[in-house]
């Protein structure tokens, strides 16, 4: 009996301890200009770059910041380089989930011991403001999860980049934090990947969706959300289910060339505001017929939130045992119907809104046939 306490412990011990998101990266094929959108548009603001200028002569970065939210922005420089022929392959998208850690080292021994495939040994980078410990793991397609080590650095962004000061500041929009990442796997992939996150990063599976809870008429998919042991880092992964016609995650996998990142889920205190300032810059959002909102207290409950605006934006509303969130979902934000953005504010629901999927499906839907790819 006295063993009790210490077996306790050594199964709530998170052999992965993770602080959040720390960037997202996505590859572009025009970074300058791609900076210059999510800054007009999602009302990001300059924090670094990295460029021939700082010494790196194959590529050039541009990092974004808004409150925790930093992406970054990278194009290659020359038709040979390794990251044009993934360009080539998937169009715009996200590359690197990269993970805030206390320990790179550490993570690296971690996941690869228990089967992750290297994609960076740990490495050590120093600069005048300190020194950064970085090293990565591949997951599913040819994504990427970098682990940060940032503890002893106090510079902008990394060594290799410098402060980027612009003339050029337009407001932020209210967007916190990286809420969760969702994937697109391929057929029969989706456990796979499920087992990946458990066993090689320690996560646990905390919901489920079948292929009868997501579906429409026409098409279906499936999905499992894993969440790391603190909750500050989800990811949902989905994958095709058998319907009438095409799944939206077949159309991705398809245009996207691979398995990927399907969208980024950001969050707000306040999505009325947020998303009107995002209207009102240009962004499209997925718009669900006027009828979603006719019954929607009767679905949802008493709501904070007056219903007209909501109405007038195309907010969604679902509930769960904890709360109700609000949600929104960007159009593709490049020409392949690949990654899009989701902007979530959550009021004590800790779920994704599966009482919203069959009616978004639908929407994605009149998109996806519009394309003439239903
Ligand atoms: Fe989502």
């Amino acid at each position: 009996m006295e063993t009790k306490p210490s077996e306790n412990k050594t199964l709530t011990t998170d052999f992965l301890p993770l602080n959040g998101t720390d960037y997202v990266e996505l590859y572009v094929g025009n970074a300058k200009q791609a900076a210059y959108f999510y800054k007009s548009a999602f009302g990001f603001q300059s924090l670094a770059y990295a460029g021939p200028e700082t010494g790196v002569r194959d590529r050039v970065s541009y990092v974004l910041i808004q409150n925790k939210v930093k992406l970054v922005l990278t194009t290659p420089l020359h038709p040979d380089h390794p990251i044009s022929g993934q360009l080539t392959k998937h169009g715009d998208g996200v590359k690197i989930i990269a993970l805030w850690v206390d320990d790179a080292y550490d993570a690296f021994l971690q996941t690869t011991s228990r089967g992750a495939e290297t994609y960076m040994e740990p490495q050590t980078l120093e600069d005048d403001y300190g020194i950064l410990k970085m090293s990565g793991i591949y997951t599913y397609g040819e994504t990427v999860h970098l682990f940060i080590e940032r503890k002893n650095y106090s510079g902008a962004f990394m060594p290799g980049y410098k402060k980027w000061e612009s003339h050029y500041n337009p407001e932020p929009v209210g967007l916190l934090y990286v809420d969760h990442c969702v994937g697109n796997v391929g057929w029969n992939q989706m456990n796979k990947w499920v087992k990946f996150y458990e066993d090689v990063m320690g996560f646990k599976n905390i919901l489920t969706f079948d292929d009868k809870q997501i579906s429409t008429e026409y098409s279906a998919l499936m999905s499992k959300v894993m969440s790391n042991g603190n909750g500050y880092v989800k990811f949902p992964i989905n994958e095709p289910a058998e319907g009438k016609k095409k799944s939206q995650v077949e159309e991705y996998l398809e245009f996207y060339g691979d398995e990927g990142v399907q969208h980024v889920a950001i969050a707000t205190n306040n999505i009325v505001e947020t998303v009107t300032n995002l209207q009102n810059r240009g962004v499209e959002f997925l718009k669900v017929p006027n009828t979603y909102y006719d019954d929607l207290e009767s679905r949802v409950g008493k709501i904070e939130e007056d219903i007209e605006p909501l109405k007038e934006l195309g907010v969604l509303v679902d509930r769960d045992e904890e709360g109700y969130l609000l949600q929104i979902f960007t159009k593709p934000v490049e020409d392949r119907p690949t990654l899009f953005f989701e902007i979530i504010q959550r009021k004590g629901a800790k779920s994704f809104g599966a009482g919203n999927f069959k009616a978004l499906f639908e929407a994605l839907e009149r998109e996806q046939d519009a394309r003439g790819n239903l």
